[in-house]
């Protein structure tokens, strides 16, 4: 799969890390874009800075000079996460200045997939409005709502919960969580 992560200044930098982590590259074509203040967020929260594979293809927020700017050349798969309500209501409403918004753009004209992964809390009309118009666009917003139930030990873990459920939906096979009435081995 050609998979876009894209990441934006929501806190919660560390669940865009752990998915980058969880990406074969020899599996899949990564591409990565960052907004603006996605810099400043991943500044703060992880130390040592973003860690893209080294495979993966860095763009440019300013330059349209990427495949997926044109929908005769879209990913398989975006990935917003985490996703700020800013983005998010620009996504819904079709702003397209720059090239995440616009990869975002062309993956929901072409029905590709594209998960949205939002931290806000708690949620006002106006985000659910816009959840509601992304929704029916065929968007998947997948929230960044951790689950418990697995008793995680570490931040990582908790986390996890959350990159295992966008790696389920990418259809990506993964073990990064354990899943609810598993057999165990
Ligand atoms: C440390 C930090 C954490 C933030 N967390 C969030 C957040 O969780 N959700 C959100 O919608 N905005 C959050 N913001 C605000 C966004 O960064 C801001 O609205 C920005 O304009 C979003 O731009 P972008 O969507 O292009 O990344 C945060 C800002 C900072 C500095």
């Amino acid at each position: 799969m050609r998979i876009l992560v894209a990441i934006t200044g929501a806190s919660g930098a560390l669940y865009a890390q752990r998915l980058l982590d969880n990406l074969d590259p020899r599996e899949h074509e990564i591409h990565v874009v960052q907004s603006r203040y996605a810099e400043q967020v991943i500044a703060g929260e992880l130390p040592g800075g973003l860690r893209p594979p080294a495979e993966a293809k860095l763009h440019n927020l300013k330059s349209m000079n990427a495949p997926f700017a044109s929908g005769s050349n879209p990913p398989d798969a975006m990935v917003v996460i985490p996703c700020t309500m800013g983005t998010m209501g620009r996504i819904a409403h079709g702003y397209s200045e720059d090239v995440l918004l616009r990869a975002a753009d062309v993956v929901l004209k072409e029905g590709r997939k594209l998960i949205l992964v939002p931290r806000e809390t708690p949620l006002s009309l106006v985000h659910v409005k816009n959840m509601e118009l992304l929704l029916l666009a065929g968007a998947t917003i997948l929230p960044a709502n951790p689950g418990f139930y697995s008793h995680p030990k570490t931040v990582q873990e908790v986390a996890d919960t959350v990159v295992a459920r966008v790696l389920d939906h990418l259809g990506v096979p993964n073990q990064l969580a354990p899943r609810w009435a598993e057999e165990k081995e």
